[in-house]
């Protein structure tokens, strides 16, 4: 029985799971102007554990007072008071059985608010594709983004260790290094974005470098039950339809270089996570499960509940992370087991703005 797999309990590096049920990481733009959490946060998160989630990946948490944010009322862990304030809703999830993983994001040249600092800086002096996302507060063209110096660099790998420090200390059960979607990590995989001559630029294995680095160095930072895991995708929050330029081969060197440098699991996402990644063959997620002996988490379209059954059944990956259909059903999880329909997930929750108070407003109406 497919739907049996789903509930079976599992283990994500250090961390056991309920079930193999997870929240995918999306930005809520809800934290305070300091980049606090609250109580509107709180009580958001926790839902999804009362609703069955065995694990939350929250949204991309910026990492350093330098280059990181990426939109104003992001939340961050980049101060003792930011860590205390995710304490009290780790603590708050933990009550409801489930456990929580902080996603942590640089977001290179697509910041489009940083309160720290006027000017992005990226891999390379590149204009993003693409425009800033007004349900993030943002308008017009990304900033022309200037190539980030070695010192910059090596800040930049400092903020993610010292942050997965802070989220531990927070009590965490993990960190998700955010190395998809057109983000910082993202920019220097991906060749059109990344012009460098230093090690971090040129062949794939270079491009992919900072990625490990920034792996190898929160591993080695953190106890040895604290999951340390990855997010990788083609695609970018500002170029949808991105491929990995050498296919299969690309996708084996990347899987492979994480694996090495001590991830705990790879996240992989797509649109369909269950689609092939290039023109035929396997699904992204197959393909990290064929290549690591790591756990693998699939992302994309999985809200339909047969779907996930049968990638987990398969082997193609080991848990699901559930994105849009998690928001229009925090107990998604207790339904399916359950067997029953859920709400369909409607854009009109992210209008005008991505945060919970237009969220909340949307419940309200539609109650
Ligand atoms: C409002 C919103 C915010 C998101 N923020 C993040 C984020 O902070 N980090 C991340 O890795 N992905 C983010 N995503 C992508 C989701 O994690 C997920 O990949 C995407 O929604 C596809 O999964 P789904 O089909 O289950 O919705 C976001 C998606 C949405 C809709």
């Amino acid at each position: 029985m497919p739907q049996h797999e789903l509930f079976q309990p599992g283990v994500l590096g250090g961390m056991p799971l309920r079930n193999r049920t997870l929240v995918a990481p999306m930005t809520r733009i809800s934290a305070d102007a300091s980049g606090e959490v609250g109580p509107l946060m709180q009580t958001y998160y926790e839902a999804f554990g009362k609703g069955g989630f065995a694990a939350i990946v929250t949204e991309g948490v910026y990492t350093d007072q330098y280059f990181s944010q990426g939109y104003e009322f992001q939340p961050g862990i980049t101060t003792e008071a930011q860590a205390a304030s995710w304490s009290n809703l780790i603590k708050g999830v933990h009550s409801t059985g489930a456990k929580v993983i902080l996603q942590l994001m640089h977001a290179g040249a697509l910041s489009q608010y940083n309160r720290h600092c006027d000017d992005t800086r990226g891999p390379s002096a590149v204009q993003p594709k693409g425009s800033k996302m007004p349900f993030y507060r943002g308008t017009g063209a990304f900033s022309h983004t200037l190539e980030m110096s070695s010192a910059e660099i090596s800040a930049a790998i400092a903020g993610f260790v010292q942050s997965a420090q802070r989220a531990q200390d927070a009590g965490a059960d993990g960190v998700e290094i955010h190395g998809a979607n057109g983000y910082l990590l993202d920019q220097f995989l991906t060749d059109y974005t990344n012009r460098r001559s230093d090690r971090y630029g040129g062949t794939l294995r270079d491009r992919i470098r900072l990625t490990c680095e920034v792996i190898e160095r929160v591993r080695n930072a953190v106890d040895r039950n604290f999951t340390v895991g990855v997010r990788i995708s083609q695609g970018k929050v500002n170029d949808f339809t991105h491929k990995w330029a050498g296919g299969v081969s690309d996708a084996q060197i990347i899987f492979k270089a994480m694996e090495a440098s001590g991830a705990n699991y790879i996240h992989t996402t797509e649109f369909a996570a269950d689609a092939p990644a290039f023109e035929q063959g396997k699904s992204l997620a197959a393909m990290a499960k064929s290549f690591t002996s790591l756990p693998v988490i699939a992302n994309g379209g999985l809200g339909d509940r047969e779907i996930a059954d049968r990638m987990i059944a398969t082997g193609d990956c080991d848990f699901v992370a559930i994105g849009k259909a998690a928001l229009a059903a925090p107990d998604w999880p207790t339904r399916a087991r359950n067997g029953q329909g859920c709400r369909e997930f409607d854009f009109e929750m992210f209008s005008p703005l991505a945060n919970l108070e237009t969220a909340n407003a949307f419940a309200l109406k539609n109650a």
